[in-house]
């Protein structure tokens, strides 16, 4: 299928989603006609995720109820062959600081080889989420500390059950 420019694919594992992934997507979604959020469902890469991807597609899903262009799908291929699949001219990440700079760099010059009539596209991450990943909220909810303002209710709820102490 040729790239299509109303298209958009926001890719991750969103394990869980936060308010900056989801920042990044309320933007994207008013840049383009239609963004499909695609959901990494690959059991074996980077170790086991918390939360299952049905689990993951579900908070994306709750969360972006009032965006009418929001799609989520998952993946288990090269993000460009789905992106090729779905059509989609562009590729929209967020960027926070100077390390994801570094290896958004590398996913960029790995993807434009693999498929160049595709653009990623990086939209420079809200200050109040600039510090924001999975990782860190993850390592809060562990050890009891405030998530409430980082990711939504229903993730915060969960994250509390299965990581608090
Ligand atoms: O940081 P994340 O959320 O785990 O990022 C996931 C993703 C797919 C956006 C990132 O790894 C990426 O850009 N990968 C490009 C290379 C690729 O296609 N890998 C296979 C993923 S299934």
């Amino acid at each position: 299928m040729a790239p299509d420019n109303r298209i958009a694919l926001c890719p991750g594992t969103f394990d869980p989603v936060t308010y900056g992934h989801l920042d990044v997507i309320s933007r994207a979604s008013a840049m383009f006609e239609t963004v499909i959020v695609a959901v990494v469902n690959v059991p074996w890469r980077k170790g086991q995720t918390l939360f299952t991807a049905e689990e993951r597609i579900g908070f994306v899903k709750n969360a972006t109820r009032a965006l009418p262009n929001i799609e989520i799908e998952t993946f288990s291929s090269l993000l460009v062959d789905f992106a090729r699949d779905k059509g989609a001219m562009a590729i929209v990440k967020g960027l926070r600081a100077i390390s994801d700079f570094e290896y958004e760099l590398e996913m960029d010059q790995l993807n434009r080889r693999q498929a160049p009539e595709i653009e990623s596209v990086y939209l420079m991450a809200s200050p109040k989420y600039s510090f924001l990943r999975s990782s860190g909220v993850k390592e809060l909810a562990t050890f009891g500390g405030e998530i409430s303002d980082l990711v939504p209710d229903e993730v915060a709820a969960l994250l509390k059950e299965r990581l608090g102490r």
